[in-house]
């Protein structure tokens, strides 16, 4: 008999990867797969103290040493130095037959890619984000050439033009974070620029997004991937195939949920709460902190608010918070380090979302049908914000700003005078999103598609040397 497929799955080591990737891990080894997921050693040690349910017996994890950096942006350089040589040192000492596949991290393409074509096994990409951000951030050397990059910060609102399909949609403020960096030779804008460029040479891409949501690009990505599987939203699939899952939401969790806030949760009327959360990278200043606070508790609507224990910027945790906010904040809000966020969003106190507009966060939002406001800091987001307020219409947009009348104007925008028009298409959206994890629906049918392909190696690609 032959064995199983066995297939590598390798994240850029940050939550907001690991999540949807071990998620994807898991529907794999469902579907008889065995699956070796690689962390850093950081990253496995705290998924392990994060979450205690127990792991589908056909998956494996692996760790590379040394690559782990407490700040996102030396985590970068980090990836940049030292990943590809550590992960070709892996993949020889597995020993064994080799993988019939590598699942990467679009951002980590650069190494996956060329290990795999060394080896002689096929890379799929996977980028964890939307169809439109990964379709702009293909865009950023034709952004260079038509002149649109690099832009002083006096400009910001100038629409941007030289993206296909999204000509009317982007101001130069809703580009990727990156494209506000002024030197285009800096090492981190370079850093997208190839892992992207490598991230062609793959022989599909997965994306986390369904097809009714961003048909229209994903129809535009086809003319780079021959095969692409979007398969989201991916813990939604997980629930819908995993019935008996012990764990479904806290098991890609890189710092232990508190559940407390659920029991608070069920105290509040419904759709009344506001749930505030800038995901696991954003940063604060105590002032920015402050303002979100007023802005929260002048609206006077309850808030329920994921403060982690670095979201406020080190140099700044010093000052006391005023009483009046401490009163008014022990009166109806609920500050927790971190939160079971799906259950929280699926909740039906949870009436809207104060979001940094990560995108494992929209996706979470879009299907439980909660509507946002957003206040993108790093990456994705800009576009993200951009696309949920202009595009699909299931919320505000308030980046670059956040002083304490815009945050209530928000809030009571969200909640109150625009709810009603905002509603009408986050439920619809909504409905799309659960649709397609339903048996025959795109997602669940890609994924399908993806296991078969697996199974069988059947990749559309064009560099994959075991096609050759
Ligand atoms: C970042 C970017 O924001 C994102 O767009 C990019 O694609 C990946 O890197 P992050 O800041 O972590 O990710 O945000 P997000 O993508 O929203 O992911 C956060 C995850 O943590 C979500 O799946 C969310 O459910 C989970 N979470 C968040 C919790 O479990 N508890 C919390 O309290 C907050």
């Amino acid at each position: 008999m032959d064995a199983p497929p066995h297939v590598l799955i390798l994240p850029f080591p940050a939550q907001g990867h690991v999540k949807p990737m071990l998620t994807l891990a898991e529907l794999l080894c469902h579907a008889g797969l065995h699956v070796t997921f690689i962390n850093t050693d950081h990253n496995h040690h705290n998924l392990r103290r994060s979450s205690s349910a127990p792991r589908p017996h056909r998956l494996r994890f692996a760790s590379i040493p040394g690559v782990h950096r407490p700040n996102i942006t030396d985590l970068f350089f980090s990836v940049m130095d030292n990943f590809k040589p550590k992960f070709r040192d892996l993949v020889v000492s597995m020993g064994g037959p080799p993988p019939t596949c590598i699942i990467a991290d679009g951002i980590m393409a650069v190494g996956a890619v060329e290990v795999g074509e060394e080896r002689g096994i096929p890379v799929i990409c996977f980028r964890t984000q939307s169809a439109c951000s990964t379709w702009t951030y293909l865009h950023l050397t034709k952004l260079i050439e038509d002149g649109e990059i690099p832009f002083s910060g006096e400009t910001m609102d100038l629409p941007i033009t030289s993206i296909p399909g999204l000509e009317n949609l982007f101001r130069r403020r809703d580009l990727p974070s990156i494209c506000r960096i002024g030197d285009l030779q800096n090492p981190i804008f370079q850093f997208f620029v190839t892992q992207t460029s490598a991230m062609t040479r793959a022989s599909a891409l997965i994306l986390h997004t369904f097809q009714n949501l961003e048909a229209a690009i994903i129809a535009k990505l086809g003319a780079i991937f021959p095969t692409i599987y979007p398969i989201g939203p991916l813990h939604a699939l997980l629930k819908a195939q995993i019935t008996d899952h012990p764990s479904p939401s806290d098991s890609g969790s890189l710092i232990p949920q508190d559940r407390s806030c659920l029991t608070w949760l069920d105290s509040q009327p419904s759709r009344s709460v506001v749930y505030v959360s800038f995901g696991s990278l954003a940063k604060l200043t105590r002032g920015q902190f402050l303002e979100f606070l007023y802005g929260l508790v002048n609206s006077g609507k309850p808030f329920l608010w994921v403060v982690r224990s670095d979201l406020v910027l080190e140099e700044d945790r010093v000052d006391e918070t005023p009483e009046e906010l401490m009163v008014a904040t022990r009166e109806r809000g609920c500050l927790v380090d971190w939160a079971p966020q799906e259950e929280v969003l699926a909740h039906w106190a949870v009436g809207g979302f104060l979001t940094h507009s990560g995108w494992n966060s929209t996706v979470e939002s879009i299907l439980a049908g909660v509507p946002m406001i957003c206040w993108p800091q790093i990456a994705d987001q800009q576009v993200n914000s951009r696309c949920a307020s202009e595009l699909w219409r299931i919320g505000v947009d308030m980046k670059d700003t956040c002083d304490r009348s815009t945050v209530e104007k928000m809030v009571r925008d969200l909640m109150e005078d625009k709810r009603e028009e905002i509603m009408k298409s986050t439920a619809e959206i909504s409905r799309m999103a659960r649709d397609s994890v339903e048996k025959g629906g795109s997602s669940h049918s890609a994924l399908e598609k993806l296991i078969e392909d697996i199974k069988s190696m059947k990749f559309g690609g064009h560099v994959s040397v075991s096609d050759k």
